[in-house]
């Protein structure tokens, strides 16, 4: 019996062949706001120190803030690259901010965006790619998306964006039209995020690389599966977002249902984005609709003391729920989807929970904890088995013990991305591998839009809690699974 020992992972013996990126020209809209100072830049600028961008590149960005603010924009950058990606290098500041300018949109004018934009083409050469980022608030991205669709530049195009798409089927829909009005389908690229973590892609070499998992990845050797992601952080000053979108919508119809996706999802025949789309699609299609009394909504104690809340808002920070796929591989299984903000703990936690065996040939009571495959998907990846095993001694008593891997430390000497940085990349190489498809998104606002139109009411929930124990009640038998139980 093996415990808590991790083999050590040699790298492939062959470089997988990178075809050169094209020169890029990269468009930022909504370039002074959280997302793009908190996560593009830092990104962009990794991969820029990493030597993963193209040489010929340009990043121009723009926002809705006034002109004013060209002089003191590089320095932002400069400040949200240092606090979130650590210490600058000083000679590749210099070479990488050379490359970004600045510029300004007020309302639905891009006129001088439209012309920054074709003299960076220019600059970068005739084989160049524009990728349009729509870091923007989701009221905006519809008059954006507009703006960008006419312009008239050189280079073939690519927008990127990010969730919700949409707030419902029917909104989701018209935000579709709109963008198949100036693009097509293979030039959008909608992201998720969650997609973009080595932990959650591990999940598929898991499954599809090894012979061990998939022949018991079914109804007949699993009971449940919860996928678990509850969040220490409370709004954080994203109250409008929360206002307007809720727990369920921000991280339910979006991350949860793609883990799900990559959970649930049958053999693809090849790992590329149309056999992995396919089988996806396949899943959100089979799954049961949603039944209201399996739902828990709960909203934290002192969520409307917050400022900018309505002092009887019913919105929802913390949503847990039961989904059944009902197909040949899945029928009877119960996924439990959990998550939430000031929550106790933050973790992003999937549990494989595996049937007991026929027989009991033991003696003495055993640990019903035991049995459980855990993908703890922190940035830190970590599998888990927890097993019963015989206790070393004169009996045969058993006791539990963990099989466990660290990818770290599997593989020491791998450079991990950031999830946006290896997203950023795919876009860039032209790859929807780890993007959302139009017919997913509308497949899941379809199965949502039911349940959001007449949602219950939130129960209110302590700070620091694991939300409202009518939640906790939810899974039968073994219950949620928490840290180290
Ligand atoms: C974002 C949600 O998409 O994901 C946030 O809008 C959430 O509410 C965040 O906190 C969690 O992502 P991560 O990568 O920090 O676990």
């Amino acid at each position: 019996m093996h415990t808590g020992s991790a083999a050590r992972g040699r790298p492939p013996t062959e470089a997988v062949e990178e075809t050169p990126l094209a020169p890029h020209v990269l468009v930022v809209m909504g370039a002074t706001g959280d997302l793009a100072q908190r996560k593009l830049f830092p990104a962009l600028f990794h991969l820029w120190q990493l030597r993963l961008l193209p040489e010929r590149f340009r990043l121009v960005c723009s926002s809705r803030t006034g002109p004013e603010i060209g002089d003191t924009f590089l320095p932002m950058v400069h400040a949200a690259v240092d606090v979130y990606r650590g210490t600058v290098d000083d000679a590749a500041w210099q070479e990488f901010s050379r490359r970004i300018s600045f510029v300004p949109t007020s309302g639905d004018d891009g006129a001088a965006l439209e012309r920054a934009v074709a003299e960076a083409a220019k600059e970068v050469g005739s084989d160049c790619e524009i990728l349009y980022y729509l870091a923007v608030p989701p009221s905006a991205t519809e008059s954006v998306v507009r703006m960008l669709g006419t312009f008239d530049v050189p280079g073939s195009a690519k927008i990127v964006l990010e969730k919700p798409f949409g707030k419902d089927l029917e909104s989701a829909r018209s935000l579709n039209e709109t963008l198949h009005e100036f693009f097509e389908e293979r030039q959008i690229y909608r992201i998720d995020h969650f997609l973009g973590k080595e932990a959650v892609q591990n999940i598929l070499a898991l499954r599809f690389a090894n012979g061990i998992f998939q022949p018991v990845w079914n109804h007949q050797h699993i009971c449940y599966v919860q996928i678990d992601v509850p969040e220490q952080i409370d709004v954080q000053g994203r109250v409008e977002f929360m206002e307007s979108t809720g727990t369920f919508r921000d991280m339910i119809s979006t991350h949860l249902f793609q883990l799900l996706g990559f959970v649930a999802l049958a053999p693809p025949a090849r790992m590329d984005a149309d056999s992995l789309h396919h089988e996806t699609i396949k899943v959100f299609r089979a799954i049961r609709p949603i039944d209201p009394e399996r739902v828990v909504f709960g909203q934290y104690e002192g969520y409307r003391d917050e400022a900018g809340v309505d002092e009887a808002s019913n919105v929802e920070t913390f949503v847990a729920m039961e989904v059944y796929v009902d197909d040949w591989y899945w029928i009877g299984v119960p996924f439990y989807l959990r998550t939430g903000k000031a929550l106790a703990e933050s973790r992003r936690t999937i549990t494989i929970g595996f049937r007991e065996p026929p027989l009991k040939v033991f003696p003495g009571d055993v640990d019903d904890t035991c049995n459980e495959l855990v993908l703890e998907l922190t940035d830190d990846p970590t599998i888990f088995a927890d097993v019963r095993a015989k206790v070393p001694g004169p009996a045969f008593g058993l006791g539990r013990a963990r099989m466990r891997l660290a990818l770290v430390e599997a593989f020491p000497e791998a450079e991990p991305l950031e999830a946006y940085e290896r997203l950023l990349l795919d876009v860039m190489r032209g790859d929807s591998t780890l993007f959302i498809s139009t017919e997913q998104v509308e497949l899941l606002w379809r199965l949502c839009d039911p349940l959001l139109r007449n949602p219950p009411r939130p129960i209110r929930y302590p700070r620091g809690s694991w939300g409202p124990s009518e939640a906790s009640r939810l899974p039968s038998g073994r219950g949620w699974r928490l840290p180290d139980s």
